[in-house]
């Protein structure tokens, strides 16, 4: 159970999650703000659940999450942002998810690009961003799954996932965690892009390393060096300095 009014106790937005709609389970928080979309909803309208059965995950995964022991929410963004421009929004959730915790929780995540959530070397998070263009306007879902008390994950994945409570070795209240998230998140959005930039590449857990890239079917092996103000990833490939917008990185 999420109690909503413990998270609106916490929150110090303007604009993010001032609508919330909690269900006790749902397919797809993603699915359910774009569905909620035809109603009028305004920016900052949010799903949150205690169970989602078929959560979505980047790359046409699925995102497996515990009943009752993780966050996943999705809420909706209206930017005013060049179209090329609105891959940054995923990379400012990551930094606010980064921070909310690190505010809350103490403990020290990291991104890993462009937006897992990573902690002791592990995933502990995901954000999956979906935009459409309906009537001449942008509009970008953005959906988050947090791992947060699980005392194991699956056993698939146990050795590269990981749990808030798993590392910090106690339990964690969702719902100011949540509200520390879109605290950070807010006050980030409304910066100007090139400070999520700088505070993407302070969190990145992989600056100056060699990495292995997944691009077009090859791998390729280089140094990441950072992420450059479209959110592109800088790599550099026997010595000369390569830019990537897709792709999926390995860490060496
Ligand atoms: C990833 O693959 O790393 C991204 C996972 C994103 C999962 C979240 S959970 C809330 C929201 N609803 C979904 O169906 N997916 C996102």
């Amino acid at each position: 159970m999420i109690f909503t009014n413990l998270i609106q106790t916490n929150l110090t937005t303007k604009v993010f999650g001032h609508e919330i709609e909690y269900f006790t389970f749902t397919d797809s928080t993603n699915e359910d703000v774009w569905e909620s979309i035809e109603d009028n909803i305004d920016e900052g309208f949010l799903v949150i659940t205690d169970h989602q059965k078929k959560g979505r995950g980047r790359r046409g995964n699925d995102w497996i999450s515990e009943p009752g022991a993780s966050l996943t929410f999705s809420f909706l963004i209206k930017p005013q942002l060049p179209i090329e421009k609105i891959g940054l929004l995923s990379l400012l959730t990551g930094v606010a998810v980064v921070e909310g915790i690190s505010k809350f929780a103490q403990l020290d995540c990291k991104l890993k690009w462009p937006n897992d959530i990573i902690l002791n070397d592990k995933k502990v998070g995901g954000i999956l961003a979906e935009s459409k263009q309906i009537e001449g306007e942008i509009y970008v879902v953005m959906g988050v799954g947090l791992n947060v008390n699980e005392q194991e994950l699956p056993s698939e994945i146990s050795t590269i996932s990981t749990s808030l409570r798993l590392e910090k070795k106690s339990p964690i209240q969702r719902e100011p965690l949540f509200a520390f998230i879109l605290n950070a998140f807010e006050s980030m959005y409304n910066k100007k892009n090139t400070e999520w930039i700088d505070a993407w590449n302070s969190h990145c857990v992989h600056l100056n390393s060699d990495v292995k890239f997944h691009h077009d079917n090859k791998i390729i092996e280089g140094t990441f060096l950072e992420i450059d103000a479209m959110g592109q990833a800088i790599i550099n490939i026997d010595n000369i300095t390569q830019k990537f917008s897709s792709g999926v990185l390995e860490l060496s």
